[in-house]
């Protein structure tokens, strides 16, 4: 009875000879506590991260439904637009102003024309699948999701001719979706303001 108590082997139902009981040795309380301190600091650094880090839009973001959208970028199309090229209106909203802008297949919508130091929120969406915006030749990218209003909080600081390229693959013209904004410098705000008086306005 004695030699078959022996022959005992190891499964789910029997369990192995175990040490649990005996209080941990001062090695593994030390990288218990060391682990443990880490997941404190992994933890802290999320929340800490997104304050401090400025790798999350802060901006105001909703659900919106596509059409929705698509009449809201209408509308600010409509009170702001100053011209057209190539039939992509030229859109010139004020300082503070809501600025819509749409990403479809296979284009941005429309056109902007900001100015230099001047602070926006613009609005992001799309009408039917995933676009990437991002924006040369600043270094600046951000996802465009159909069905989620993105407002985010720009000021540009630096006059020149943007380029908005889609860098999320959405079908066979991807590489064609491109779209325009054009920041003016802030000394030339008032000189522009001025020629509206006369009727020749040749810069369109
Ligand atoms: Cu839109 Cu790629």
């Amino acid at each position: 009875m004695s030699a078959g108590a022996e022959m005992r082997f190891d499964s789910g139902l029997i369990a192995p000879k175990g040490v649990w009981w005996r209080p941990a040795a001062k090695q593994e309380r030390l990288w218990i506590a060391i682990a443990f301190v880490w997941c404190l600091v992994l933890f802290a650094m999320m929340p800490l991260w997104h304050f401090k880090g400025g790798q999350n839009p802060s901006g105001i973001r909703s659900r919106v439904k596509p059409e929705d959208y698509v009449m809201r970028t209408l509308r600010f199309v409509e009170e702001y637009k100053v011209g057209e090229e190539n039939g992509v209106p030229i859109v010139a909203p004020p300082p503070g102003a809501d600025v819509y802008l749409l990403a479809r297949m296979w284009s941005w919508y429309p056109a902007l024309r900001l100015k230099q130091g001047a602070t926006y929120t613009i609005h992001l969406s799309s009408m039917d699948v995933n676009h990437g915006f991002s924006l040369y030749p600043a270094n600046f990218n951000f996802q465009v999701v159909p069905g989620y209003d993105y407002g985010l909080t720009m000021t540009p600081n630096q006059a020149g001719d943007y380029r908005i390229i889609c860098n999320e693959f959405c079908g066979i013209n991807h590489h064609a979706m491109l779209g325009k904004i054009v920041v003016e410098p802030a000394e030339q705000v008032a000189a522009i303001v001025r020629p509206e008086i006369g009727d020749n306005d040749e810069r369109r």
